[in-house]
């Protein structure tokens, strides 16, 4: 059977501090994805800096997204950018919904209209999805449900293959590694997201959705996360800010 190819994510956040340094990152891991075989990298850099990136990446070794889009694709909304100027200047994927803009006010019913847009416009969409705790009695399983409903409600079926969901429960994101989620837990997590896809959609093959797992992965909890999670991905944080660590953690994942 042919593998399924995976998907490495890495989100820079507001980092780093200089054009110089975010050049000297994506070139270093550009050049060391040219080894991996089953395993796409995308990386997305802070806006100022995706044109430059976007330059020294022409023979699309890798992909650049951004790490967030407005539900407009132009007019008086200060400070934002629209999925098309995104695809315009080379970026094929975008973040929607990251837990850190969803605590500074951004509600399921804006990610909805971000989703739409982007996906109409061509870009490959990574949702991201997670509660903020768990609780023993599985209220979170609902929660779930919730941002999936919210998130996807305008998405037709024929989008599905640009469609990707991060499952990033907040409780893991920015922790030490050991705090991730374990691999048996995001089984489940994977399973119970692509029901509730299967749900949402009236039961059409939602097989061509990737999941990813996020929150405080590193080379030591990837090949649980991946192996035993049932993941097509990860979406990283931190351990994308140096050449060395994000790429043992991709060829980690390129092996499984
Ligand atoms: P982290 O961030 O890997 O630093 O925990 C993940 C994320 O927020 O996407």
């Amino acid at each position: 059977m042919k593998k399924k190819r995976k998907l490495l994510v890495g989100n820079w956040k507001m980092n780093p501090q200089t054009l110089e340094e975010a050049k000297k990152l994506f070139s270093g891991i550009k050049k060391q994805s040219q080894s991996l075989l089953h395993t796409d990298i995308v990386l997305c850099p802070p806006h100022l800096f995706v044109s430059d990136v976007v330059k020294i990446n022409k023979q699309k070794i890798i992909s650049v997204g951004v790490q967030n889009v407005y539900f407009e694709s132009a007019g008086a909304f200060t400070g934002e950018i629209g999925p098309i100027m995104a695809r315009e200047i080379g970026c094929s994927y975008t973040l929607v919904g990251h837990s850190e803009r969803r605590t500074r006010g951004e509600s399921d019913e804006v990610v909805g209209k971000k989703v739409k847009l982007a996906l109409s416009e061509g870009l490959k969409v990574i949702l991201c999805i997670g509660e903020k705790e768990r609780d023993s009695e599985g209220n979170y399983l609902g929660f779930i449900i919730e941002q999936l409903k919210h998130s996807l409600l305008d998405v037709s079926k024929n989008d599905l293959d640009n469609l990707i969901v991060a499952y990033e429960p907040v409780w893991a994101i920015g922790k030490t590694d050991a705090e991730a989620m374990k691999g048996k837990d995001m089984h489940e997590m994977s399973i119970f997201i692509r029901r509730t896809l299967g749900e949402l959609f009236n039961s059409v093959d939602v097989s061509g959705v990737k999941i990813l797992y996020g929150g405080s992965v590193s080379s030591n909890n990837t090949a649980d996360l991946v192996g035993n999670g049932e993941v097509d991905g990860l979406l990283v944080g931190r351990q994308s800010l140096a050449v060395s660590s994000f790429m043992e953690i991709a060829g980690i994942v390129d092996t499984i």
